[in-house]
């Protein structure tokens, strides 16, 4: 299929998913260039002002912000969700947005609150379901509260196997709302161009690089990476400029990422089913573990499954003792701003904005819930030992 046509073929499947229009998504090369374009748009419209995020998520989604002159405010986290709270904390006239961020897929019951909130004072309501590809905070009669909605087909997202690619619902209602926005962010994402040829090539070569790196040994896996990268061959999910809040062009989606999202969309609903079905898991045989705590115990089928462990040292063991196993443990979002800024400075923040977000993030461990049902017992049997769970894997994998 040409540019054109897998793009429309991609888009149909996305408003199939989330009973939504075709013509309300725009496709990216990256999530993050099409956020960049709507804090852009903002910025262009109302100028200087604030948006209130949050330090726990990945440096990728404040990035934007910071591309389009805005500056970001934090709030903590709500512990059970991992997610904004109480924005009306920060709340001034300097205020524009808000990002509503789905922390590895949790949609919150409090969007609806905080979807009132930006209502109530006329906010761009930003939502970031990077993580929940396709889902979208809806009100009680299902329709979408966010004005934007950024969706992502990148590494470690829903989809393993497509790597690039985004997708923004910019949510018709918006006409509405502020005509002048919806106009500029619909034309510039309809106007991004193709990226330059080079990136092109590392999108196209990717998957087949990164399986190479892993097959080589821990001790020179970085450095290789690194110097694949320094030689323009190898594209990071996070490069180190983007650590120092610099962000690259936007680019619009390409006829190869496209092409490859179509391979692996149509199977999202079965994805979804085995997330869902390992959440639900996790949740009935964790309920009474006395050695860490459940953060959620929603109904839904999450990119990955965090627990809460007492203390940074315990979490530590046990992710080396899971990882040793040959599980892929994720510690998101250790550190803040995930893989942490070159500077706090540059991203406005100071570790006193979100003190249960910096106790908490270490002692965080995401598990996986892509496993099939065998390697799912096997975790299990790892983390649920009869009595003293924790402390007993630890032991054994000692002696
Ligand atoms: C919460 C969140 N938002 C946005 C992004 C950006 O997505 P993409 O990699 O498609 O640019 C990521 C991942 O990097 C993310 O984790």
């Amino acid at each position: 299929m040409n540019e054109n046509q897998s793009n429309l073929a991609v888009r149909k499947l996305l408003a199939k998913f989330s009973h939504t229009d075709p013509d309300d998504w725009f496709l990216t090369f990256k999530a993050r260039f099409g956020l960049a374009v709507v804090f852009q748009a903002i910025y262009d419209i109302y100028g200087h002002g604030e948006v209130i995020t949050q330090p726990y998520t990945c440096i990728t989604a404040v990035n934007p912000i910071l591309a389009g002159n805005l500056k970001p405010v934090y709030t903590d986290i709500d512990p059970t969700t991992l997610s904004i709270t109480n924005p009306e904390k920060l709340y001034s006239s300097k205020t524009l947005a808000i990002v509503l961020q789905h922390t590895l897929g949790i949609i919150g019951e409090d969007s609806s609150k905080i979807a009132d909130f930006a209502k109530k004072h006329r906010l761009i309501l930003v939502e970031d379901s990077a993580h929940c590809l396709t889902r979208m905070a809806t009100d009680n009669s299902g329709h979408i509260l966010a004005d934007i909605s950024a969706h992502s087909f990148g590494v470690e997202k829903v989809i393993q196997n497509t790597k690039f690619g985004g997708a923004i619902y910019v949510n018709p209602a918006l006409k509405k709302k502020n005509i002048d926005l919806y106009n500029k962010i619909t034309s510039r994402l309809l106007d991004l161009p193709q990226p330059p040829l080079s990136l092109d090539l590392r999108s196209r070569t990717y998957r087949f690089q990164n399986g190479v790196l892993h097959r080589l040994p821990n001790s020179i896996f970085s450095d290789v990476r690194n110097l694949a990268y320094k030689a323009h061959i190898f594209e990071l999910a996070v490069a180190p400029y983007e650590q120092s809040g610099e962000q690259s062009t936007p680019y619009a989606s390409t006829k190869f990422v496209n092409n490859t999202i179509l391979k692996h969309l149509p199977s999202l609903p079965a994805i979804y089913k085995r997330r869902l079905k390992n959440t639900k898991r996790y949740e009935k045989e964790f309920a009474n573990n006395p050695d860490f705590k459940l953060i959620t115990t929603v109904e839904q089928p999450l990119l990955t499954f965090p627990i809460l462990f007492k203390d940074t040292a315990t979490a530590t063991e046990v992710y080396d003792i899971l990882s040793g196993a040959g599980f892929y443990i994720r510690r998101w979002y250790s550190p803040l701003l995930y893989p942490g800024p070159t500077s706090n400075r540059r991203y406005f923040y100071s570790s006193k904005m979100a003190p249960l977000a910096e106790d908490m993030h270490s002692h965080v461990l995401c598990l996986p819930t892509d496993l099939s049902p065998e390697k799912m017992d096997t975790i299990l049997k790892l983390l649920q030992p009869v009595k003293n769970p924790v402390e007993k894997v630890i032991k054994k994998a000692k002696n």
